[in-house]
Order: C-alpha cells, then structure tokens, then sequence
C-alpha cells in the first residue's frame, strides 16, 4: 500500500482492489498519470472517470455542487458503492470528467483502498481496471488477465465483496436520476432524500457523447455470445457447445454451466467471474437464465442486458 501511495505520487497508474470491482487507479489531480488510464484500458476520451475519496470532507473540495442532498446520501451510504455526479470544482483536470461540467465522486469502503487513498493523502480516478469494453475485474487474477501487460502493479485486496460496479446517481439536476443501478438501490436512495428519483432510459451508442458517456449500450460483455432466457428455454439449443448460467434451476446432467447463488446480492457478487469462466470454455453460445424485473434485481439485469447486446448494435 505505501509502494502503491509512491507510485502515485510519481504519476503512475497501480491497480486497487474497491468493494465493488477492481479499479485502476492515478493521481486524479495529475493529467498526465490520468491519461495513461486512458491509454492502458483503450478507454474513449470521451468517457469521465470517478475521483475516489476519503469522505465528504475531501469530496467537497473537488465537488462544488456538494448540497444538502450530497450531505444526506455520503451520510447513509459512504464510505461505500454510490457515486455521486456534481457540479465540479476548478482544481479537477478537464481530462477526468471528459471535457464536462460535473465531476464524478465516491468514497470506497474496501479497507486497502481507503489505506491507499489516505498514504496518498489526496483523490485517486479510477474506472474499472478491464480493457475498455471487457468484463470488470472483481479479483487480482482478472486484473492481470485484463491489464498484466501494461501495468506495473496490482494490489491484492481480495475478492470484491460486492461484485458490481457502483450505483452512479446524478445530482446535478433537479430531480436526481440513477444514471447506472448498483448495490445501492433506488428505492434506498429515495428513502434517505425522501423525495422522487428518476431511472436513466437512455442508451447511447458508442462514440457519442453522453450524460453518462460509460453508459455504452454493449458494455461489461464477454466475448461469447450471450442469450438471455426463461428457464424452459434454456436447454432447447441446438448447439452442442453451448455454456448455461442458472440460479433457480440445476445444470442437467452431460451439459456445461455454473449454478449462480439465488439471492441477487450474492449473485452479483460471483456474476463477473461467472462470464470470465464462461470465456474461457470456448463455446459458440452463453445461454443465461434471465432473472426476474424487480428493483432488487436491477442492477444484475443493466449488466444482463448490456452483455447480451451484439456488437454491431
Ligand atoms: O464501482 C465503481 O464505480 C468502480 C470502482 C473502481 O470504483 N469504478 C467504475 O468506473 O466502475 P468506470 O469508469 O468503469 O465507470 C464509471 C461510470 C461510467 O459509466 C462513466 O461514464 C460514469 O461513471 N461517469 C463518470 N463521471 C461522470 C460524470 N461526470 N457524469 C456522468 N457520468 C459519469
Ligand atoms: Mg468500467
């Protein structure tokens, strides 16, 4: 951790365990060590990244939109897997929010992140430590998979206990919207500001420019082909060289999946590994059983449904 705090401090990128997945992390305040974030992961300059703090005591001083709203959120959930979009301070590089206007900030909870961040003793930016587009890694085995050949370290944390990226709400209109869902749900979100908070409807292709320009349609993709099905279809393929996921219903006999937990919390937690494994079988077909279109499992279905989109859309 003091190697990682000295690496940062000299511009490098150094790969961090969160809570939540993986990330590669820079000096958020140095635009040259956040470019080479760009460059490891092939990432579109397009794209902003999150400045990760201590506590609301550092976030405002890069985050001048920090309201009564922010105050209430960090309070209910920091440190912890909510990203919170605001009006950004002068002193935040324009390479971070990609150009715009608002800055994305949170406070990991992961017990070595927070070490790092404190040795360092300033804000870190740090995207999902993959290859753009590719899978989050959510142990330092994935990292080295995604980005072994173009980092120079990897701080082993653990698996990430909550598997999933951060919920990312924006703050900086009036009626806060949920631009990606996370562990963190909205019906939690609107208990603490006790008013209405909208979903994020919009996709966007990539390339363009966006509110939240990660929110690419086709994202956190393996490279298999996925299908998303009821589980009465699941075993109708005609391939022979498909792979399942389940998480109501066993793997039949003489067919090759992985049974995923039925609570949607422990699922997100062994879901990115699952698509890795998925991978690494070389099979024409992911053939994945759809779970249901309730709140508690929305955050699972945003990155079912990117996965599932073809490349070419
Ligand atoms: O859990 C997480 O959030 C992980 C860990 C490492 O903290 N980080 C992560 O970063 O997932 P990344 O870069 O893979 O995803 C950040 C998302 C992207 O969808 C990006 O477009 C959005 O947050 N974002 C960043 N800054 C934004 C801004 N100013 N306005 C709107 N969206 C923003
Ligand atoms: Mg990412």
């Amino acid at each position: 951790m003091a190697e990682a705090a000295e690496r940062l401090r000299a511009g490098e990128t150094v790969a961090i365990p969160t809570e939540t997945v993986y990330g590669l992390a820079a000096d958020a305040l140095n635009q040259e060590a956040v470019a080479r974030i760009f460059a490891a992961k092939g990432r579109p300059a397009t794209n902003p990244l999150i400045v990760h703090v201590l506590d609301a005591q550092m976030a405002r001083r890069f985050a001048q939109g920090w309201d009564a709203r922010a105050e209430a959120l960090a309070s209910a959930f920091w440190p912890g897997p909510l990203t919170l979009v605001l009006e950004k301070s002068e002193s935040v590089p324009d390479i971070v929010t990609a150009g715009g206007q608002t800055v994305a900030v949170r406070a990991p909870s992961h017990p070595v992140a927070r070490a790092i961040i404190a040795a360092f003793d300033g804000p870190i930016a740090a995207p999902s430590a993959n290859r753009s587009t590719g899978i989050s890694p959510t142990t330092a085995e994935a990292v080295m998979d995604e980005l072994g050949d173009r980092i120079e370290l990897i701080v082993e944390g653990g698996p990430c206990a909550v598997g999933l990226e951060s919920t990312v709400v924006d703050l900086s209109v009036a009626v806060p919207v949920v631009l990606r869902p996370g562990h963190v749900r909205r019906d939690q979100i609107e208990a603490v500001l006790g008013a209405p908070v909208a979903m994020s409807a919009a996709d966007v292709e990539p390339g363009r420019t966006h509110k939240s320009p990660g929110l690419m349609r086709r994202h956190y993709a393996p490279k298999t082909p996925v299908r998303l099905l009821p589980p009465a279809e699941l075993w109708t393929s005609a391939s022979k060289h498909a792979v399942y996921l389940t998480h109501t219903v066993d793997i039949p006999p003489g067919r090759v999946g992985l049974r995923l937990p039925e609570a949607p919390r422990d699922y997100a937690r062994e879901l990115y590994g699952a698509l890795r494994w998925a991978d690494q079988q070389g099979a024409e077909e992911l053939r994945l059983e759809a779970p249901p279109d309730t709140e508690v499992w929305a955050a699972v279905r945003d990155r079912l449904s990117r996965a599932a989109t073809p490349p070419d859309r």
